[in-house]
């Protein structure tokens, strides 16, 4: 077994969770409503909202889109936000990042209701993760976790090195890496832009996991015999032979290192299907079900 087939567990998960909405419906209760906040008209942004909403739909969940003109202003945004946090029909949000300029992050994300957060990103929900209390994790590491759990990837102290130390992604997944739960406790390099002798530390990874949006960065001579590569980067190239214009590349240039490794996630169909996964299980979370 060597492609860690995201596509595929994801509609599992997705199955187990229609199961569950299913049961609720029969019993009259309303099913998880999920809503999302886009502002601006960012093509990638606008691709990954519509596959949240489209996954809301074949699980049976409600599902809300706020799109907003990218000129909104912080006020007004925040405004939106609070209406939100106070509507009982709505379990969990999101707010689609980026952000236009003029809008704080920061401020945006530390307005959500920690309860409704479940993308994970307000700093209760961040600080909970990292000591290992009860929280909403990040999608996008909570789905590598889930990848490897099902799979059965034994990663107890194996080295696994972190390419990317985003807060969505590498820096969460670094620490989940370590943790002592199933599929972590590892041994863990963060390594990011500014690291000395990247090639080097790569070559010594069990398990690499790669988030720097660089198209096909790693390559076969990179890497060990029998690693186990997580491809988080989803970058559009541009490709005049596809119909839409580009094409979609991972951090990690498959064709050559697929020989070499022993686990592989593609792109597409690895990691970016598990993150829309597990941003339902964390909606079920938010309307007190668990998975
Ligand atoms: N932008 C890129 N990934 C994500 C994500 O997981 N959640 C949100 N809200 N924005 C993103």
């Amino acid at each position: 077994m060597k492609i860690l087939d995201g596509k595929k567990v994801s509609q599992d998960i997705k199955d187990e969770i229609k199961i569950l909405v299913d049961q609720l419906k029969i019993k009259n209760k309303r099913p998880p409503h999920l809503a999302a906040i886009l502002v601006g008209n960012d093509g990638a942004s606008l691709t990954y909202v519509s596959s949240k909403v489209k996954a809301c739909n074949q699980v049976g969940f409600k599902s809300s889109l706020f799109k907003f003109d990218e000129k909104i202003t912080e006020n007004e945004l925040l405004k939106h936000i609070e209406t939100l946090n106070l509507d009982k029909e709505i379990d969990g949000f999101i707010v689609q990042l980026p952000l236009p300029k003029q809008i704080d992050e920061e401020k945006v994300l530390l307005s959500i209701s920690p309860e409704k957060d479940v993308d994970g990103f307000h700093p209760l929900n961040f600080g909970k993760m990292a000591l290992e209390m009860d929280s909403f994790i990040p999608a996008t590491p909570f789905g590598i976790i889930e990848l490897l759990n099902r799979y059965q990837i034994n990663t107890k102290g194996k080295h696994c090195v972190v390419l990317g130390r985003s807060q969505i992604v590498g820096r969460p997944i670094s620490i989940l890496m370590s943790q002592k739960i199933k599929s972590g406790n590892a041994t863990v390099t963060l390594a990011h832009s500014q690291t000395k002798n990247l090639q080097n530390i790569i070559k010594t990874a069990d398990i690499i996991i790669s988030a720097l949006g660089i198209p096909e960065f790693i390559k076969p001579e990179m890497v060990k015999r029998g690693s186990i590569i997580i491809d988080v980067g989803i970058t559009r190239v541009e490709d005049t032979s596809n119909q839409k214009g580009y094409s979609i590349k991972g951090d990690v240039d498959f064709e050559k290192v697929f020989p070499i490794c022993s686990y592989i996630t593609p792109v597409p169909g690895g990691v970016g299907p598990m993150t829309i996964a597990m941003l339902l299980k964390n909606t079920l979370r938010a309307r007190n079900l668990l998975l």
